[in-house]
């Protein structure tokens, strides 16, 4: 038996991830998570994981009715590093991915939502036509800190008309208080550290 087998989900990230510090400003410990997803055996457990929050969350199992499907319609990943899993908890699921980009980088009419994060100002974009109304949207990123990203994220989804099920991260950084700027929605997160 691997490693990635053998201990919990929320281990096997600890081990994994490694923080630097300063990075990339000074004062912030940076969580890095690219050792996690380029492990074989660990990234497979966080994309199934991440996959199935419905399970784990009472709130998002009674949106999920009784089709037996994963309980979201689609999945909406925060650029740039929410796209890795996005598309691989998508795959996982059966369902479709939406891309919520930076600033400037989708070609069509897009909705906009700016916010704060832990270093700095950013501005997330959704094409409207991305999200149908009632849809149900699981939202993914890797890490959820100040929680302005997911924040705004959600309040993308929810201007066209998207019903948030819930919002999926790999690491939360409980002492930014991140999951207060999300609620009411439940956050499923993988290590709350
Ligand atoms: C990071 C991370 C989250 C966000 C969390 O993204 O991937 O999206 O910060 O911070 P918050 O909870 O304080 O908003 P970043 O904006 O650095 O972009 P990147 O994924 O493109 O590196
Ligand atoms: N996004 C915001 N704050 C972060 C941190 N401390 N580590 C990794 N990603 C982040």
């Amino acid at each position: 038996m691997t490693t990635a087998e053998q201990l919990p989900v929320e281990e096997l990230i600890a081990s994994l991830s490694v923080d630097v510090p300063d990075f990339p400003v000074p004062g912030v410990v940076f969580r890095d998570l690219t050792p996690v997803f380029a492990d074989a055996g660990a990234f497979r457990r966080v994309v199934d994981a991440l996959t199935a929050p419905a399970d784990l969350d009472p709130r998002a199992a009674a949106l999920s009715g009784s089709d037996g499907g994963p309980g979201f319609d689609v999945v909406a990943g925060v650029e740039a590093r929410g796209f890795l899993l996005a598309a691989a908890v998508a795959l996982d699921a059966g369902t479709g991915v939406v891309p919520v980009r930076k600033a400037g980088k989708l070609p069509r009419e897009v909705v906009s939502a700016s916010y704060d994060l832990e270093y700095g100002t950013a501005t997330l974009e959704l094409h409207t036509d991305s999200i149908r109304p009632g849809q149900r949207v699981l939202v993914v990123d890797d890490v959820l800190a100040t929680g302005g990203t997911l924040e705004a994220a959600v309040a993308l989804v929810e201007r066209l008309g998207g019903v948030v099920t819930s919002v999926a991260v790999v690491v939360e950084l409980v002492a930014l208080g991140g999951r207060q700027r999300v609620a009411p929605h439940p956050v499923h997160a993988l290590w709350r550290t």
